[in-house]
C-alpha cells in the first residue's frame, strides 16, 4: 500500500516507487501496490486527512509506504496521519538508522534511533482546562517500554555494540524512572552492555562523539527531536529514513516533512524514502534485494550522483533513475 503524502511527497514516493519495481525485476518479487488517498491535500475532498475508505486499504494490506504529509496545526484540527497509523496498528517501535553515507575520509558515524512510537507527549491527551490553562498528558506505561526495549536490545545483540537509553529521569522521576529502569534491567539480563544519558546531554553529545553511538532508544517525543538532530549530525533530513514496526503490520516513511515551496520541482532528495523501501524489503526478509538498494545508493553518492542539500546538482528522478539503473545492472 502506497500513500503518496502532501507537498513533495508524490516525487520522492514515485522516485521510490521506481525503485521498488526495479528490484522486483530483478529479484523476481511479486507485489500488488495500491494507492491510497490520505494527508492534507484529502481534507478538502474527503473532510478528513486519513478516510475510512483508505483505513480499509491499509488493514488489508501488508504494510504501507508513506509519503510525507502536511499536518494541519490549528488547535480543533485532527490528529495527523502518521501518528493516527502508528497508534491504530500499534507501531511501537520507530527505528530511524543514521549513517554518515557520504562523507568520505571522516570518522564513520552508524547508529540508530529506536523511538517509542504510540505514547508518550504523543497519546493525544491535551486539553484546554480553563481559560489560559492547558494540559499535555505524558503516558509511559510498562508495556509500551518493554516492548520498544525489546524491540531496541535485540537489535543491540545483532549490531553487537551497545545500548543507550535516553530519559529525563532526573525530572519525570516516576514516568522516565520507570522507562529508565525497565530497559537497563532488560538489557543487563540480556547481557547487553548498556548505559544511559539524559536528553539534554543526549543532545550535545550526539554532536561532539557522534560515532560513540550504536543503538539510541527513547521514548516518542525525545526520539522526535533527537532524529531531526542525528539527520543534521549524519547529512541532513533528506537521508534519514524510517521503518514504523508493530508486530503484523509496518509502515516506511522518510522522517523528513512535505516541503510544500519545492512542490513540483524534482529537487527533494529521494535517498530518505529509498532507504525507507530497503527498511521495507529487510522487514519482509528479502535480505538480498535490501542490500542491493544500499548498495546502489551509495554508488549514486559515489558517482557524484546528488541532489542540491548534498551539494549535487541532480534532480530527484535523475537520483532515482541512476539507482534503478544500478539495480537493474547489479552493479555500479
Ligand atoms: C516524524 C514527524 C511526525 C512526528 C509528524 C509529522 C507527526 O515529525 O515522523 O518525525 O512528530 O512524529
Ligand atoms: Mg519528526
Amino acid at each position: 500500500m502506497v500513500l503518496p503524502g502532501d507537498g513533495t511527497g508524490p516525487e520522492v514516493t514515485e522516485a521510490a516507487l521506481s525503485v521498488v519495481e526495479a528490484v522486483n525485476r530483478r529479484f523476481g518479487i511479486r507485489m500488488d501496490i495500491i494507492r491510497g488517498d490520505a494527508g492534507f491535500s484529502c481534507i478538502k475532498k474527503t473532510g478528513t486527512n486519513l478516510p475510512q475508505e483508505t483505513i480499509a486499504l491499509l488493514e488489508n494490506s501488508d504494510c504501507v509506504l508513506k509519503g510525507p504529509m502536511t499536518t494541519p496545526e490549528g488547535s480543533d484540527s485532527e490528529m495527523s496521519v502518521a501518528v493516527k497509523i502508528r497508534k491504530k496498528f500499534e507501531l511501537y517501535a520507530d527505528v530511524r538508522p543514521c549513517r554518515n553515507l557520504a562523507d568520505k575520509g571522516k570518522k564513520k558515524i552508524d547508529f540508530v534511533i529506536v523511538r517509542e512510537n504510540t505514547e508518550g507527549m504523543y497519546s493525544g491527551l491535551d486539553f484546554m482546562v480553563s481559560s489560559g490553562v492547558a494540559i499535555g498528558v505524558r503516558v509511559i506505561t510498562k508495556k509500551g517500554t518493554e516492548r520498544v526495549g525489546k524491540y531496541a536490545i535485540d537489535l543491540s545483540e545483532k549490531r553487537g555494540r551497545h545500548l543507550t537509553v535516553v530519559h529525563k529521569a532526573n525530572i519525570l522521576k516516576k514516568s522516565d524512572g520507570m522507562f529508565k529502569d525497565i530497559i537497563i534491567g532488560m538489557a543487563k539480563r540480556r547481557k547487553i552492555v548498556v548505559d544511559d544519558a539524559h536528553v539534554d546531554a543526549m543532545a550535545q553529545w550526539l554532536i561532539k562523539n557522534p560515532e560513540k553511538y550504536d543503538v539510541i532508544v527513547t521514548e516518542n517525543l525525545f526520539g522526535d527531536i533527537l532524529s531531526d538532530e542525528a539527520a543534521m549530525v549524519v547529512g541532513g533530513v533528506g537521508i534519514v529514513p524510517s521503518a514504523n514496526i508493530g508486530r503484523e503490520y509496518a509502515m516506511f516513511e522518510p522522517i523528513h516533512g512535505s516541503a510544500p515551496k519545492y512542490t513540483g520541482m524534482d529537487v527533494v532528495n529521494p535517498i530518505a524514502t529509498i532507504l525507507s523501501v530497503k527498511m521495507m524489503y529487510e522487514w519482509m526478509g528479502e535480505e538480498k534485494a535490501a542490500k542491493e538498494i544500499d548498495r546502489a545508493v551509495m554508488d549514486s553518492i559515489r558517482k557524484g550522483i546528488k541532489t542540491k542539500d548534498m551539494g549535487g546538482s541532480n534532480k530527484c528522478s535523475e537520483v532515482s533513475r541512476y539507482i534503478s539503473k544500478s539495480i537493474e545492472k547489479g552493479k555500479g
